[in-house]
Order: C-alpha cells, then sequence, then structure tokens
C-alpha cells in the first residue's frame, strides 16, 4: 500500500466552506450518514453526524437509519461497518487509506502461524485488534478495540492461552493489566511506535505539572511515564472529567487534539512530536498519512459519485459472527 503525502493538498483549490455546503447537500440527496474518527481533518469532524473512536463508530453504524454510510477513517473501518450493516452500501473517501497495524497481519501469514501452534498442540483462542482486514478477523475468536479490550480478554476462558494479533505494544500492555500470558504478533502502528521519549521528558520538564496522555499502541518506554492511558474516546472523557484548566501533553494522532479542545476548552493540550529513527530529528510523523488521505474534496466526490464503495465478501460472514460477539453482545 502507497502512503499519500501528509496532509494532501488537492490538485484543485475548492473553498473548504464551499466544499461543506456541497457535501450538507449531498448527504440529503443521497441519503447518506457521515461517520468521522477523530484522527480525521477537524473540518471532517465538524460535518460528520457521528464522530468516535473505532468502538463508539463501529456501534453508531449500526443505528444508522439512512441507506448509504460514508465512513472518514481508513479501510478496515469501512469494512467493520460493511460486515455489521450488509443492507447498506458503505462508501470511503479513498479506498488507500489503509493502516500500518493493518498491513502487518496478512491473513496467509496467520493462518500458518495458527496452523503451527496446533500442530505444537497449543490450546489458544486468538484475539485481533479491530485494526486488521476483515480476512484476518475471520480467523480470529474476538476482536478488540482499544475501547473495549480488557473486558474482552477476561472472556478468553482460563484454561486458553492467547494470540494476539497484530498490535505487539497494545498486548504487552493489556497482558500487563490482565495478567494473561499472550503470545505477541511483531506489528505496530507507524504513528505511535515513533514518539520520542526524549522529547516527551522534555516537554514535562517545560511544562511543570503537565498531565501526560497515551494510547495503548505506544510502546512500554512512553507509557512508563504516562499519567493516563488510554484509547482516544477515553482521552476525550478524561479530559471533560477535569474542571481546573491543566495541561496535556497527547502522544496520539495529532488530529486528535481538535475534539480534545471542542470537549473540554479550558486545557491546553501540547501534541507530542515523533522521532525519525534514521536522522533522529524531530518530524510530523504523529499525523497519520493514512487518516490525512481523507480530504473535503474527496468527501465531496465520494458523496456525489457513489463510490469508492466497500463491496461484500465472502468471509465478511465469519467476520460478522466475530464482531457482532465482540462490540454487540456485551
Ligand atoms: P481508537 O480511536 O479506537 O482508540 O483507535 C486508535 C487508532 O489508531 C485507530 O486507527
Ligand atoms: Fe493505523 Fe496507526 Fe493510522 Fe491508526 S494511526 S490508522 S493504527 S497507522
Amino acid at each position: 500500500m502507497s502512503l499519500s503525502l501528509i496532509n494532501e493538498q488537492p490538485a484543485v483549490y475548492e473553498d473548504p466552506l464551499d466544499l461543506m455546503d456541497e457535501i450538507e447537500e449531498l448527504k440529503k440527496s443521497r441519503e447518506a450518514t457521515i461517520l468521522a474518527h477523530y484522527y480525521v481533518d477537524g473540518e471532517i469532524q465538524d460535518i460528520a453526524d457521528f464522530t468516535g473512536d473505532s468502538l463508539k463508530l463501529a456501534r453508531d453504524a449500526t443505528r444508522v437509519t439512512t441507506p448509504v454510510i460514508v465512513f472518514a477513517g481508513v479501510h478496515f473501518m469501512g469494512e467493520s461497518a460493511k460486515i455489521m450493516n450488509p443492507t447498506k452500501r458503505v462508501l470511503i473517501p479513498d479506498l488507500h487509506a489503509g493502516c500500518s497495524l493493518a498491513d502487518s497481519c496478512p491473513p496467509d501469514q496467520l493462518a500458518a502461524f495458527q496452523q503451527e501452534l496446533r500442530s505444537q498442540g497449543r490450546n489458544f483462542q486468538t484475539v485481533a485488534y479491530i485494526n486488521t482486514s476483515a480476512a484476518v478477523k475471520s480467523l480470529c475468536d474476538w476482536i478488540v478495540t482499544s475501547g473495549n479490550a480488557r473486558e474482552i480478554i477476561e472472556r478468553v476462558p482460563a484454561d486458553r492461552e492467547i494470540l494476539f494479533v497484530p498490535d505487539q505494544h497494545l498486548g504487552r500492555y493489556l497482558s500487563e493489566v490482565t495478567g494473561r500470558r499472550m503470545i505477541l504478533w511483531p506489528g505496530s502502528c507507524m504513528v505511535h511506535e515513533i514518539f520520542s521519549i526524549q522529547d516527551l521528558i522534555r516537554a514535562r520538564k517545560n511544562n511543570p505539572g503537565s498531565v501526560v496522555m497515551a494510547h495503548p499502541e505506544c510502546p512500554q518506554n512512553i507509557l512508563e511515564i504516562t499519567d493516563v492511558i488510554g484509547g482516544t474516546e477515553k482521552m476525550r472523557k478524561h479530559v471533560m472529567s477535569v474542571a481546573e484548566p491543566t495541561t496535556f501533553l497527547v502522544a496520539t494522532e495529532s488530529a486528535m487534539i481538535h475534539p480534545l479542545r471542542k470537549a473540554a476548552p479550558q486545557h491546553t493540550y501540547i501534541p507530542v512530536p515523533g522521532i525519525m529513527a534514521s536522522t533522529g530529528e524531530t518530524c510530523a510523523c504523529n499525523r497519520c498519512p493514512h487518516m490525512a488521505r481523507n480530504t473535503l474534496q474527496k468527501l465531496r466526490d465520494c458523496l456525489r459519485d457513489g463510490r469508492p464503495e466497500i463491496e461484500w465478501k465472502d468471509f465478511f460472514t465469519k467476520a460478522r459472527e466475530v464482531l457482532d460477539r465482540s462490540l454487540l453482545q456485551m
């Protein structure tokens, strides 16, 4: 999957306010509902009908009453929305908006590894982070998101080992908080893996009294100096629960600052910068290049043209059982 440039620029400039008006009109005429993840640009979040983390959006998608869903996020999110709502058309603004975590776990490699474990007589269940392809989901027993992972892990029978895919950092963290031993797939998120521990320590020193919030997709060295560990919805709820103006150092995708500011404007939010492994320089790698593929222009085009669309595939049926059991039957 090739990556776009960060903050992809449209070939022809169009006024964002005009685009927003057009999108509002098209939403009505095409009978569509827009869902947007907290990591897409703020202006897209502002015109969406639902915003949220992966768990909230997957659940919101099942409550949509229009025949069309437009998912501003990445491919696995659109796929999950389609799987859980087979009768609806699910459109995504850019089919190439992928995910480094999903890419790190190809279904044939997972199936071969599961087979190897079985041939060794290992008695295990496979738990997949939602950031996986539908083909991978169809090979798993449970799906977790950052918002429900602990509860789901507790549902895995105690006499079973857990194969956790594909995020090694989230898996390590979950193993620590649940006390369950896990076989970890060696995947990671390109955004969360790159935070600079030195910059975070410096930012903490320069901002006395600040609170560090980090996503559990971050490596252990970041989580060890974090005050609030949680997915994006947990971060949002946390800042809303603090009345006293506070400085938060935020170690997640930088678009997350937008919903945090909206939810709790009394605070100061400082995005933790990333660091380039090759040169050691601070970079803008805390912006996910896949999420950044969602632009107002592409959202308008997708509503207008009715494509790109997520098409139903045979293995979605098996993936649906796993998703329903994990996200809806709680
Ligand atoms: P959540 O919003 O569910 O915490 O997920 C973060 C993420 O990386 C989505 O790709
Ligand atoms: Fe995937 Fe990371 Fe981008 Fe989320 S932020 S879509 S986990 S690459």
